[in-house]
């Protein structure tokens, strides 16, 4: 058999090109790992119960108009369910999952993360309109996925 030399050429810029691609993937994809795209604070998913903050999840006040929200997300619930802030006030939700991937969603205002086990994810919202606020999973966790929510009473 006789390949024309520009046959040989462009063979070899496809199989040169393929290997580049599957370099750059191998690198970027895997040798960095998985992280969030934010905060690096990590917890052990197996052992919440024993591990600060989550071993107390729910509602601290830290000033006047600021609270920490403790936050554990599970196939299909969140823990707590409910909690319940002045209008006016910041709270600072720190969220992580005791099983899987699932998300932290308020409709109607920017807070809208992934929570992933193993991670703390955060985010802080100023709540100035008084309101029952839905808390919303938006990232397919099972059958139970569309039952997953918990609620904010501004008051
Ligand atoms: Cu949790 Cu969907």
């Amino acid at each position: 058999m006789h390949l024309h030399r520009y046959e040989k050429i462009w063979l070899a810029f496809g199989i040169g090109s393929l290997l580049v691609f599957l370099a750059v993937l191998g690198v970027s994809a895997f040798a960095y790992g998985q992280q969030p795209p934010s905060h690096m604070a990590t917890v052990d998913p197996q052992n919440l119960s024993n591990e600060a903050p989550f071993n107390e999840p729910g509602l601290r006040q830290i000033n006047d108009t600021t609270y920490q929200a403790t936050i554990i997300a599970m196939a299909f619930a969140y823990v707590p369910n409910k909690i319940e802030v002045p209008v006016g006030s910041t709270v600072r939700f720190q969220v992580t999952s005791s099983d899987v991937v699932h998300s932290f969603t308020i409709p109607g205002t920017n807070v809208n993360f992934m929570v992933t086990p193993g991670h703390v994810n955060m985010a802080e919202h100023t709540f100035t309109e008084p309101g029952t606020y839905l808390v919303l999973c938006n990232e397919y966790c099972g059958t139970g996925h569309h039952y997953m929510q918990m609620t904010i009473e501004v008051k």
